[in-house]
């Protein structure tokens, strides 16, 4: 494989809690994980992006890292991650591995030892520790997942939390932080990982002291580029290595900022994600992305989900299809079959555009959100923080279903949030042999992506309204219509999300065409 493989790479994320459980306690873990390699490997994808598997008190599914050089005990050991990057990669996988350096755990070593030296104190330096101010927090800073974002320790000190408390926020001003994540860069890519994703990327830098100067005060600051010109260059170091980042920004010129040539080398497309399934809001925002990328040489990526947000079945059988990160609509009436057959045609749509595609576990099972777990049971933070009013992002980590006919669907012990029993439908082991299964589609599609698709360019091609209709450098085309009516087609049809009648393109369907 070429040192640029991530150009146009297919990458899987693996939520580890919820892909496969190989001990039996009803958490997934590694050995689950290796023990489906092969599955992962017959499905077609390049890469595999693993959520946080460090030690961590959970109060943020792994998003709280304890300790950045080693595995929790509830996903396996050190020896067992470095068995799977071994493994995966005799299987053709790459491993991309979550770093969380926006803010760490409580249960950190340097946060207990900031702690405990006590106010004023070098450790306290490495976090934003304050005063407060007239009896109250510092300044009026309101946490991500709700409640201020600060929280007192008995001595009167205050800290910073853009997140939950358990995850008390770096100061990236102090040069021990900087070195701290140099090394745990090192120390992963000497253990053969191939690419770190960047989490809370835009946030790192942020001064609550400063005056209101109109931008926003912890996001998207000039001096996080310096964080990551310091990241590529440790990256550089290792052939073949990738920088990706997580970087919410509505404003395309800003988000440009991060993939210039010495920072990283790309970033989740999240312009994609929230954009309706609509024809002019998608094709606007593919020809935003591509105008932003091309100059800078960067690939495009192209996300339809992950594990903070809702499952395209649901979301894509909504009256408003649209996502949005501060309101996900949960219960909004969702017709599942129309949901289907959409969520179908984007992903045709996702993996014919040039560049990277991302592909989150269960996508490819058309798995829905489950939006009646018991609230007893939801573990995401935002549920009690946001004082139960948002249930938050428990419904799409929900455990996956493997074979069987009731939980747990062969994911292995009692699953730590509980499968709807008619999940049995949609197992690996339901739709493997079925040739219309949405497993059958993304095995299909990945197969001729790999010959036809991937890093590139794409030309607009003439269409009726409501149509998207484009080819791809291999002259392969791919024609979606959103319309009401069926369109029709010209070519021979490879791939098509949904039948055909009379050889025209229903709506809500997508081909693939030579
Ligand atoms: C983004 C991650 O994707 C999300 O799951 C997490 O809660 C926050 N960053 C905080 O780390």
């Amino acid at each position: 494989m070429p040192e640029t493989w991530w150009r146009g790479a297919v990458i899987y994320q693996v939520y580890p809690r919820s892909f496969a459980d190989g001990n039996g306690d009803g958490v997934g873990d590694l050995a689950g994980l290796r023990d489906r390699l092969p599955y992962l490997a017959g499905l077609g994808v390049d890469a595999l992006w693993l959520n946080p598997w460090y030690p961590s008190p959970m109060a943020d599914g792994g998003y709280d890292v304890a300790d950045y050089r080693d595995v929790a005990p509830v996903f396996g050991t050190l020896a067992e991650a470095e068995a799977l990057i071994a493994e995966a990669h005799a299987a053709g996988l790459r491993i991309i591995l979550d770093v969380v350096p926006n803010h760490s755990s409580h249960e950190s070593a340097w946060f207990r030892a900031a702690v405990a030296a006590g106010p004023g104190s070098p450790e306290r330096d490495r976090f934003w520790f304050r005063r407060g101010r007239d009896g109250g927090p510092p300044n009026d800073w309101q946490s991500i997942f709700g409640g201020p974002a600060w929280t007192r320790l008995p001595d009167g000190d205050w800290y910073l939390h853009l997140f939950a408390p358990e995850q008390p926020d770096f100061n990236w001003n102090s040069p021990d932080v900087v070195h701290e994540f140099h090394d745990v860069l090192r120390f992963w890519y000497d253990r053969g990982v191939d690419g770190i994703r960047i989490d809370s990327a835009a946030l790192l830098v942020k001064d609550p002291d400063a005056a209101p100067d109109g931008r926003d005060p912890y996001t998207d600051r000039d001096g996080v580029h310096e964080i990551y010109r310091g990241w590529r260059k440790v990256t550089d170091a290792y052939p073949g290595r990738m920088l990706v980042g997580e970087v919410w920004l509505p404003d395309q010129e800003r988000f440009a900022r991060y993939l210039r040539p010495d920072e990283m080398h790309t970033a989740f497309n999240f312009d994609f994600l929230n954009c309706a399934l609509e024809p002019d809001a998608l094709r606007k925002v593919i020809d935003t992305t591509l105008a932003t990328h091309v100059p800078l040489g960067a690939p495009p990526t192209w996300v339809l989900s992950n594990h903070d947000v809702v499952r395209p079945v649901t979301r894509y059988g909504r009256a408003d299809t649209s996502f949005d990160l501060q309101d996900r609509r949960h219960g909004a009436p969702t017709d599942r079959a129309l949901g289907v057959r959409r969520a179908r045609a984007a992903a045709l749509l996702a993996m014919a555009l040039p560049g990277a595609v991302y592909l989150y576990q269960g996508e490819e099972l058309g798995l829905p959100e489950v939006e009646d777990l018991p609230d007893d049971l939801r573990q995401d933070p935002i549920w009690t923080r946001s004082g139960h009013t948002d249930p938050g992002r428990d419904g799409c980590r929900v455990p996956l279903p493997w074979s069987g006919d009731e939980p747990p669907f062969g994911f292995g012990g009692d699953p730590w949030l509980p499968q709807p029993p008619d999940w049995k439908d949609l197992t690996v082991e339901a739709q493997d042999a079925d040739p219309g299964s949405m497993l059958s589609l993304y095995r299909d599609a990945l197969a001729l992506r790999r010959e036809h698709l991937g890093d590139g360019t794409l030309t607009w091609l003439p269409s009726a309204d409501g149509v998207l209709a484009f080819a791809r450098d291999s002259g392969l085309t791919c024609v979606l219509n959103l319309g009401d009516a069926p369109v029709p087609l010209t070519g021979e049809v490879l791939l098509a999300s949904g039948p055909l009648p009379d050889g025209q393109l229903p709506p809500d369907t997508a081909a693939w065409l030579r």
